[in-house]
């Protein structure tokens, strides 16, 4: 039965170039969810867009001396850009303060936030907090460093620890500097609104659990960990100008804007109301994405995301009553980069500008669904993994050329050789052939159970160990000899390897889509089926389009 889901990717902020890391993590696993949800005909809508306000946009603003309004929207267009080249096929890239969005998303975030404060759930406090007296402003979260309180041994910002994404708390961090001036920070009293999140420790605690055996156990452990420990009022104002006024008619609000995770995932939703504005001429119908039951709500995040999807952005819908929690929350480790024996993190500072773990930098020189591969197979799913560029030269190389492309390639350029450039005659078929045909059939079974468990790299090594099948089953039926000795029988091989192929072009769509498109040029196949099953035979005779090589062989060392 078709059902309606509403995929999101955690915003990335606007403040640079999109690496190889959030597209692993967040973005990529999203693309190929919807991707195989439409192929089996759901009705699905991938939603993301960038994260525009907060500390971590005027920071970069301060630093390149430019206003955080230049900043976001430069980067936004850029996310937009490279992804798009990646073949990232969003059906909104809004941004929370990008013109064409902003006055939807300012006024949702400002309705949410009256209605929670309405309802109680904020408690208003006097607070102590970090401040920078030589630049005369608050000190929130990025804008201060220190070493971390949970650890006690490394450097982390004043939001979250970077290590394992615990919350932080500034006023316990260890040697506080601000990141503006350099100095040491001391502390001030201001006034904030906090969400009192203890409120919602039961209903949490049951709708997680709610969810054991069916969310990754690391997601769930961490968020039942948290409550376990005790949820903190959390304040959802800041101290800064850049971001979304509070909408209180209380001197105290004056000059503070709404804590930028407080506004963010209101994007989601917001941006899911201006697509159905530039849809069908009416925002309301977002209520049938977020307020009906019926739809499945699965979110793709990065691990530091996780606590916000699965503590504090619930609690907000909770508080609300309004919207429905996620179905599923999929979040994944970081992808580093590896060079040679040194693993790092990606960051502007140590990656070197045109290197290819820049998006940007990547699709100048090399093909996208060789990326998308390549991110799949090391999908950081359980724990973290790291992008290799020798690694990535081999697989490709040795997957996708030597095995996929080859196969492709090969039973092709036979049927344009010996049969005309059509497909050969089926009378021939044998008990071999039709195994063959059972192979492409489980492959479909196999590749489809996996993306829905939402297990990518185990679905793409079953999308190989098929293609490797191809390979065995062409070299097996030796259509070079038979050609000479039994036509009837190298037809029936070639018809069965150009049904693989098209099995092929089917499974990797939500993996590779432009290699589906490669493929089926190249078969002159111009129906595409919807369903997610092995697609119907080309007909005998039927002309085929010239065979190419798929996958370009990638030079040792070409992305070092
Ligand atoms: O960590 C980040 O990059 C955040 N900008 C993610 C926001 S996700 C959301 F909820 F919008």
């Amino acid at each position: 039965m078709p059902k309606r889901y509403l995929v999101t990717s955690g915003l990335p902020y606007s403040n640079g170039r999109p690496h190889v890391g959030h597209v692993a993590g967040a973005l990529l696993p999203a693309d190929t969810y919807t991707r195989y949800l439409r192929a089996c005909g759901h009705d699905a809508i991938y939603v993301c867009g960038s994260d525009d306000n907060g500390v971590a946009i005027e920071i970069r603003a301060l630093q390149d001396g430019r206003t955080p309004q230049q900043i976001s929207t430069h980067y936004h267009e850029r996310q937009k850009e490279d992804l798009e080249g990646l073949g990232i096929c969003f059906d909104i890239y809004g941004g929370t303060h990008q013109p064409a969005y902003r006055e939807r998303h300012e006024r949702f975030s400002r309705a949410f936030f009256t209605r929670i404060h309405e309802k109680g759930f904020f408690s208003k406090r006097k607070t102590r907090q970090l401040y920078d007296p030589q630049a005369a402003r608050f000190l929130p979260d990025r804008y201060v460093k220190g070493i971390c309180h949970h650890c006690g041994d490394h450097e982390t910002n004043g939001d979250q620890c970077e290590r394992t994404g615990a919350i932080i708390d500034p006023l316990l961090l260890k040697d506080p500097i601000s990141v503006i001036t350099g100095t040491p920070a001391e502390v001030r009293e201001t006034t904030h609104w906090y969400l009192r999140l203890n409120d919602f420790e039961q209903p949490l605690k049951e709708w997680l659990e709610s969810k054991q055996g069916q969310w990754r156990p690391s997601v769930l452990n961490f968020a039942l960990g948290q409550i376990k420990q005790g949820l903190p009022e959390r304040a959802m104002t800041r101290d800064i100008e850049w971001g979304i006024p509070v909408p209180l008619d209380d001197p105290d609000a004056q000059g503070k804007v709404l804590f930028v995770w407080f506004d963010a995932p209101i994007g989601y939703v917001s941006f899911t109301a201006a697509l159905c504005a530039e849809r069908d001429a009416d925002e309301s119908g977002y209520e049938r994405w977020w307020c009906d039951p019926e739809t499945q709500i699965v979110n793709f995040i990065g691990e530091d995301n996780t606590v916000f999807h699965t503590l504090i952005w619930p609690a907000m819908c909770m508080a609300d009553e309004r919207f429905q929690l996620a179905s599923h929350v999929v979040a994944n480790n970081f992808v580093n980069f590896r060079l040679g024996d040194d693993t790092d993190k990606v960051s502007k500072s140590r990656t070197p500008n045109e290197s290819p773990v820049w998006i940007e930098e990547y699709l100048k020189r090399f093909d996208p669904d060789a990326l998308r591969y390549y991110l799949t197979a090391i999908a950081p799913e359980t724990a973290r993994t790291a992008f290799d560029p020798d690694d990535f030269v081999a697989r490709i190389n040795n997957e996708l050329v030597a095995a996929f492309g080859n196969f492709v390639n090969r039973a092709l350029t036979f049927a344009a050789r010996y049969f005309e450039g059509r497909v050969p005659d089926r009378a021939g078929l044998t008990d071999v052939d039709r195994e063959q045909r059972t192979r492409a059939e489980q492959a479909f079974e196999r590749v489809g159970r996996n993306i829905e468990g939402f297990r990518f790299r185990a679905a793409v090594e079953e999308l190989m160990a098929f293609a490797r099948d191809c390979n065995l089953y062409f070299g097996n039926r030796q259509p070079w000899a038979t050609r000479k000795t039994d036509l009837a029988d190298c037809a029936a091989t070639i018809a069965t390897c150009i049904d693989s192929i098209a099995a092929l072009a089917l499974l990797c769509s939500p993996f590779m889509p432009a290699t589906t498109e490669r493929i089926f040029d190249q078969l002159n196949a111009t129906d595409r089926q919807v369903g997610w099953r092995m697609p119907e035979s080309l007909p005998s005779g039927h002309v085929l389009g010239t065979p190419k090589i798929l996958f370009e062989k990638l030079e040792e060392g070409a992305l070092r």
